[in-house]
C-alpha cells in the first residue's frame, strides 16, 4: 500500500468513528493536514448527519466548505465531541508533534474544546521519541529573534520557517535536534517563553484514540 492509500483507510476508519460515537446533530473538529484532507473527503458522505464543522485553518475551511459542510464559528460551538487530526509524530502514550502544516495554534484551540481526539496517521508517523520531526513553535514576529534565542537555551536548533505566515498573521520556528524526554513539562516551558503563542507539543491534550494505518489494516489504540 501506498502512503496516500494507507492515509485513506484511516481517514476513512475516522469516518466511520464519527458515525458511531458523535451524536446526530453535533458539530465536528476538522483538522488540517493530507491526512484530514482525506477525513474531509470521506465526511463529505455524512455531512446531513451533522450541523457542522469546525475547522482548524483556513485550508480546511476551503475544503469543507468545497463538499457543502457547514463550517461554524468556534465561538459559536460549545460542544464538539469528536476531533478528528493527523500528526507529525506520535508516541505510546499519545503524545504529539504537530504544526508541519503551520497550523497547530489552531488545532490545539479546537482539540482543547472536543471530549475526543482521533489521531489519523499512517505507521511512519508512530515513534518511540518525539523529536526528530523539528517543533514547530508559532512566535508574534517582533520576537522571533529573542524566542529563536530561548530555543537554543533549551538545546535546539531554531530554523525560521522560510516564506511562511501562519493564519493568525505570525511566524514558525521549527526547532530541530531536541531531545524530548517528558513532553508535558517541555510543552508547558516553550508555552512560557514570552512572544510564543504556541508549540507543536500535543501532551497536555494527547489524542485519545490513535487510528494507525499500516499494510495489514487499520489498528485502533485508545
Ligand atoms: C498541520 O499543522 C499539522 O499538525 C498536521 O496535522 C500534521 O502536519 C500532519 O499532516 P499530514 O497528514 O499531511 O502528514
Amino acid at each position: 500500500m501506498t502512503q496516500d492509500e494507507l492515509k485513506q483507510a484511516v481517514a476513512q476508519a475516522a469516518a466511520a468513528y464519527v458515525a458511531e460515537y458523535a451524536p446526530v446533530g453535533s458539530v465536528i473538529g476538522v483538522g488540517t493536514g493530507s491526512t484530514a484532507n482525506f477525513f474531509i473527503d470521506a465526511l463529505a458522505s455524512l455531512k446531513d448527519r451533522f450541523r457542522g464543522a469546525v475547522a482548524s485553518s483556513e485550508a480546511t475551511r476551503k475544503r469543507l466548505a468545497g463538499h457543502g459542510i457547514a463550517v461554524l464559528d468556534l465561538n459559536d460551538v460549545e460542544h464538539i465531541p469528536v476531533y478528528v487530526d493527523g500528526a507529525d509524530e506520535i508516541d505510546d502514550g499519545l503524545n504529539m508533534i504537530k504544526g508541519g502544516g503551520g497550523a497547530l495554534t489552531r488545532e490545539k484551540i479546537v482539540a482543547a474544546v472536543a471530549a475526543t481526539f482521533v489521531c489519523i496517521a499512517d505507521a511512519s508517523k508512530q515513534v518511540a521519541l518525539l523529536g526528530k520531526f523539528p517543533l514547530p513553535v508559532e512566535v508574534i514576529p517582533m520576537a522571533r529573534a529573542q524566542v529563536a534565542r530561548e530555543l537554543a537555551k533549551l538545546g535546539g536548533q531554531p530554523v525560521l520557517r522560510d516564506g511562511f505566515v501562519s493564519d493568525n498573521g505570525n511566524l514558525i520556528l521549527d526547532v530541530h535536534g531536541l531531545t524530548i524526554g517528558d513532553p508535558k513539562s517541555l510543552e508547558a516551558q516553550i508555552n512560557q517563553i514570552v512572544g510564543v503563542v504556541t508549540n507543536g507539543l500535543f501532551a497536555r491534550r494527547p489524542a485519545d484514540v490513535l487510528l494507525l494505518g499500516a499494510a495489514d489494516g487499520v489498528r485502533r489504540i485508545g
